[in-house]
């Protein structure tokens, strides 16, 4: 089998090595890739939203399957154009990928097919935005409509902030188009659970859930960035929780989009709350999350590629998704300085992996055979282990052992979900 997948972070790194599991899959073509991937890839430098350098990439070197990893070439409509080309993907249509790529199109979806979610507002108009910052409950969310690298999201502890917000996005155009429309929304409370799951339009199949920690800086503080580490599964989403969510989420949130006309293939992400008056919605993304991936799939029992392909042929109802039991943890390295400013080109050294541990390299290129930093983001360090504790013990072993000038990680990474299952005994 060849493949071609899309994507050039952790997230793909991840997927790539789970690929290879499978001994059919001979060659994986990575469009772009990362110096980190060569070697278990044929890193090809077309970017992840260049779909006419995509199709004809595949026309001189044809490939079985396609599996298209980020949000932008999903919106964009890299799997209708590759599917015309007579490539099988895994991943949504830029139809179905509208749940991610337009809040207000997922927000309506939500309202017309009473998916529990924020309540909220939409706005095209800034005046009327403005007015409506003036009465509503403070804090307030404030969200740009289209995709913003993860940042157009804005919790307003004040009127003047939400104010603010507001014009940045709506005058000022800080995320340009996508900031055309915005959503004003409820602010709600309680711990976050990211629940991916494999999904073939018409079968839902979560996968084991996760929690991300997504600020910079130790303890929840500091800016927003894409991810400083996760842990699998996510204490706090019980079986009883999880049943909640596959009846009055899950599943209706699938039949939504096949009656909507677009049916949602690949992996859905529920980004979720699990608020006092239960779970709701958070954010819907079409696609794995980045670094969840990097903890959920090193717990997958089964193979990957046969599960991918089930969500292409509707036959995942008649699939085996099976999952290892224990823990996993992500440690991800980053340059300091990240989210903001920081420096790259320092060299790489990583050690040999046990059994248990992987590193999944992101922000880094390879130089005269050395590869050095070249993101915010340079790597994760994952390890599984029987016990949530072990499992964090033995990513920050990993990442101890892992060496670059400059790097700078979370110590923290796992304490919220440890103390959850403290509280439990
Ligand atoms: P998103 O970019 O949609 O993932 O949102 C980023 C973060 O903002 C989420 O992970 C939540 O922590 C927070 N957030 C988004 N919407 C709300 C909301 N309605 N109430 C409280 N927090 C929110
Ligand atoms: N880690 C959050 C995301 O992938 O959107």
């Amino acid at each position: 089998m060849k493949i071609l997948l899309i994507g050039s972070g952790g997230r793909e790194h991840a997927i790539l090595k789970k690929l290879r599991e499978n001994k059919s899959v001979e060659i994986v073509y990575a469009l772009s890739g990362n110096g980190g991937m060569e070697g278990e890839a044929v890193c090809v430098p077309i970017g992840a939203k260049d779909i006419p350098a995509m199709v004809d990439f595949v026309k001189d070197h044809p490939v079985d399957y396609a599996v298209v990893a980020p949000d932008d070439p999903l919106a964009l409509g890299a799997v209708d154009a590759l599917n015309a080309a007579g490539v099988p993907c895994f991943g949504p249509t830029a139809a179905a990928a509208q749940i991610e790529s337009s809040k207000v199109f997922a927000k309506n979806l939500m309202k017309k097919y009473g998916i529990p979610t924020a309540r909220y507002e939409v706005f095209t108009d800034l005046d009327a935005a403005l007015a409506y910052v003036e009465t509503c409950p403070i804090p307030t969310v404030v969200k740009a409509d289209g995709l913003a690298l993860g940042k157009g999201v804005i919790i307003a502890q004040s009127r003047e902030e939400a104010r603010a917000a507001v014009r940045s996005m709506m005058a000022d155009k800080i995320f340009g188009d996508s900031g055309s429309q915005v959503v004003i929304e409820e602010f709600l409370t309680g711990p976050e659970v990211s629940v991916l799951s494999f999904t073939d339009g018409k079968t839902v199949v979560p996968m084991v859930s996760s929690m991300d920690h997504k600020r910079a800086k130790d303890g929840d503080e500091g800016l927003n960035t894409g991810g400083m580490g996760t842990v699998a599964p996510n204490p706090y989403y019980t079986p009883e929780i999880a049943q909640v969510c596959m009846d009055t989420i899950f599943l209706p949130t699938i039949r939504a989009m096949a009656a909507e006309g677009r049916p949602f293939k690949g992996c859905l992400y529920f980004g979720l709350m699990l608020t006092p008056d239960g779970p709701k919605v958070i954010e819907y993304n079409c696609r794995f999350g980045d670094p969840e991936t990097q903890v959920v799939l090193p717990l997958l029992k089964s193979d990957l590629l046969t599960v991918m392909q089930a969500t292409t042929n509707g036959t995942l109802a008649e699939t085996a998704v099976e999952w290892k039991d224990g823990y996993a943890c992500c440690v991800v390295l980053a340059s300091e300085g990240y989210p903001t400013h920081y420096d790259k080109g320092f060299p790489i050294t990583l050690p040999e992996t046990k059994e248990n541990e992987a590193i999944y390299i992101a922000g880094a290129k390879r130089e005269d055979g050395v590869l050095k930093t070249n993101g915010g983001r340079v790597l994760g360090a994952t390890a599984t282990a029987a016990t949530l504790q072990g499992a964090i013990d033995a990513a920050y072993d990993l990442a101890g052992r892992i060496h670059f000038a400059n790097a700078y990680c979370r110590k923290d990474i796992g304490r919220r979900a440890l103390a959850a299952l403290e509280g439990e005994k």
